[in-house]
């Protein structure tokens, strides 16, 4: 007779996910260095006894506090005496008199060759005539769907936005604090972007900011970036995005050639001023070793010197233009004009951004920005996932 759940009394296993509502186990069999066990639901999957051996929960071998593994692998396995499927979970007896105990559900989620479940959302690209998601300023701030909402919104789609939040300086700060510390750069942990009398940057001005990426003339561009409206007065600045990932898609087929020199050659990026010099060279196009888009580096204005073999200098000319036309073709691109109160996040090494020009002597434009780490905003929706 199967366990219920409610039957089953799971033992802690030095996790914060859930794994009590995973099936427990029904039965074991030894088999030479594996055990074969099987769970209430029928599934089966054979554990190396090295592995059980490595993961056993108790307090000499992970850190009750920390929750971190103590034991070092460093000794050949003891062998298993006996074992043994109670209350749904398995007990191993180590031949040296060690004991392990294994929560039945624990070890069905983590059957040898399974991916773990994971709360973030894989990335999907924009389809024409994509739609942004919108949330609350105060469903984000009041408890955990609203901020699970965004975050999920933001690292499936790349891009979402924020509203109807109040005109406070600084609140792109306290907004990004709920999810981990600011990331900072030669431009400081917060920045404002309106026109600047010595500007040092193109964003600092009232002109046209073409489609780009922030600072892929760091080794590590910045991978969340926030833009809070306070003020959007002047006559122009409409803020445009596109996916990039979906535009180098396009690329790859129509292009081959193109997309290959373009993720196959490195060009440099660089940013001067009097006190910096920030300088890197990267590929505008880089993948995994399965060939998937992984990063995007397109910002022409700190694109340095081209520095390539005479022979690859047309050609990587041709392809940069067929790329720039991939980028700003109307079905990838997202335009609209962001209202004081709306905050707009965007994942940097992916999507592109950029602005109309505006004229300043029509009214005031004032964002106030900051960047994330991707890895916070992954952390924290996990957090909010545990609380659902
Ligand atoms: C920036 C930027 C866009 C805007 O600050 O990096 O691209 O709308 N700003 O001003
Ligand atoms: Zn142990
Ligand atoms: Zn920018």
């Amino acid at each position: 007779m199967p366990l219920t759940v409610e039957q089953r009394s799971p033992l802690p296993m030095g996790e914060l996910s859930d794994h009590t509502r995973a099936p427990g186990l029904s039965r074991v069999e030894a088999h030479g260095s594996r055990l074969l066990l099987t769970w209430d639901d029928d599934s089966q999957a054979p554990f190396p006894l090295i592995w059980l051996r490595d993961h056993c929960a108790c307090p000499e071998c992970r850190h009750p506090q920390t929750r971190e593994r103590l034991y070092l692998p460093q000794e050949a396995p003891d062998e298993a005496v006996e074992v043994e499927v109670e209350n749904g979970n398995l007990t191993v007896h180590w031949a040296n008199g060690h004991l392990s105990h294994f929560d039945g559900g624990w070890l069905h989620q983590r059957r040898p060759g399974s991916l773990p479940s994971d709360a973030v959302p894989k990335r999907q690209p924009w389809e024409e005539g994509f739609s942004p998601v919108r949330v609350d300023h105060g469903d984000f701030t009041a408890g955990v769907a609203g901020e699970r909402d965004w975050l999920t919104a933001l690292l499936r789609d790349g891009l979402v936005l924020l509203e109807k939040g109040p005109l406070a300086d600084e609140e792109v700060s306290r907004l990004a604090e709920r999810i981990g510390p600011l990331r900072p750069t030669n431009f400081g942990a917060r920045f404002d972007v309106r026109s600047k009398p010595n500007p040092n940057n193109a964003a600092y001005t009232a002109i046209a900011l073409a489609l780009h990426t922030d600072l892929p003339n760091w080794r590590q561009p910045p991978d969340i970036q926030l833009l809070y409206c306070l003020e959007n007065g002047a006559e122009g600045g409409e803020s445009i995005f596109a996916d990039g990932f979906a535009a180098a898609e396009c690329l790859r087929q129509s292009s081959p050639e193109a997309f290959r020199l373009l993720s196959e050659t490195p060009i440099d990026f660089r940013f001067q001023d009097e006190n910096h010099d920030l300088a890197w060279r990267a590929p505008v196009i880089a993948l995994d070793e399965a060939g998937n888009v992984i990063e995007v580096r397109l910002n022409n204005w700190i694109r340095d010197s081209l520095r390539l073999p005479v022979e690859t200098i047309d050609a990587w000319y041709a392809a940069y233009r067929h790329f720039w036309q991939r980028v700003h073709a109307p079905q990838h691109r997202l335009e609209f004009t962001l209202a004081p109160g709306e905050m707009v996040a965007f994942d940097n090494r992916r999507v592109l951004h950029g602005r109309n020009a505006f004229d300043p002597n029509s009214g005031r434009r004032h964002l106030q920005g900051t960047y994330l780490d991707l890895d916070m905003c992954e952390s924290r929706l996990r957090v909010l996932a545990r609380q659902a």
